[in-house]
């Protein structure tokens, strides 16, 4: 596996990569690498002929007061993983390079990033993001894109952005991967302190209870809502960020689960963020 630390040298390589027509895979990530991230690499492994993972925790998508300093860091073991998991290159690039001196060029998609975690964290945080985003797109040149169905909110405001600013690469979102006990992974979830590990719980349990209530024919969204957020206030360490049900297209907010439907929670536990989603409408999926 090669590591890349350059612009200079992943523009090469990908002139490269595109001059003997090969298939592109690449997984952008902030490293601390989880099984949810393996399957995404060995997701693009089975489908390209190079697969790429960038490691770049990204500064312009943490809010001020948001753990940029403490977010996981876990450089040699992922290295380790990514090897394994079949991944070709790593880019790892540095901030100054991704933002030289004197930057002052974003992208942001509107509208899907007012709710939701747009709400709560600003939109400034898809901000980040999609900049982010766009220029590692235009640094890899990649065929695919692989990003997980845990950042919900995320895998379609950069679906919206491909189609807004005509990136010709297939974005595919892939299932969530959960701990045994059903917590989904999420790099964040090793700074949970160990006495509020089965608290973590809390927001997927609700998922799940809101799911059984409309396979049991509860389609009013009001309630579902309540419900489900009573349930998570009943922990009062817990500090309930937004459990919405929306629309999996637009996330608007619905009234009535009468299609598919997404319902998103983001919380805090003991001072770690942790977001989840499930999507669901009338006729299932009833597990996931
Ligand atoms: O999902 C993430 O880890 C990040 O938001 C991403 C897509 C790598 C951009 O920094």
């Amino acid at each position: 596996m090669r590591i890349i630390e350059s612009l200079e040298e992943m523009h090469a390589e990908a002139a490269d990569i595109a001059a003997r027509r090969a298939e592109c895979g690449f997984v952008p990530t902030m490293g601390a690498l989880h099984e949810g991230h393996l399957s995404l690499m060995e997701r693009a492994v089975a489908e390209n002929d190079v697969t790429v993972a960038s490691v770049f925790v990204n500064p312009t998508q943490f809010m001020p007061g948001e753990d940029f300093d403490n977010y996981p860091r876990t450089w040699e073991e992922d290295l380790d993983a990514a090897e394994q998991a079949g991944v070709d290159i790593i880019f790892h690039p540095t901030a100054e390079q991704m933002y030289p001196p004197r930057a002052q060029t974003s992208v942001l998609v509107h509208t899907l990033t007012q709710g939701l975690c747009g709400m709560s964290r600003g939109q400034g945080h898809f901000r980040g993001v999609t900049t982010v985003v766009a220029k590692l797109f235009n640094l890899v040149r990649p065929t695919r894109a692989y990003f997980g169905q845990k950042d919900a909110q995320q895998a379609l405001v950069i679906q919206r952005m491909v189609i807004d600013l005509n990136f010709n690469i297939e974005i595919i979102v892939c299932p969530i991967v959960r701990e045994e006990d059903g917590l989904a992974l999420s790099s964040r979830n090793r700074n949970i302190p160990p006495e509020y590990r089965d608290r973590a719980l809390a927001l997927r349990e609700a998922l799940v209870r809101g799911r059984n209530l409309i396979r049991d024919g509860q389609y009013d969204a009001f309630q579902l809502t309540n419900v489900m957020q009573e349930m998570v206030l009943q922990d009062p360490d817990i500090e309930l960020d937004y459990l919405d049900i929306v629309s999996p297209e637009t996330l608007e907010e619905v009234e009535r689960v009468d299609d598919l439907v997404l319902i998103a929670g983001a919380m805090k536990i003991g001072g770690v963020r942790l977001i989840d989603n499930i999507l669901v409408g009338p006729d299932g999926p009833w597990s996931d």
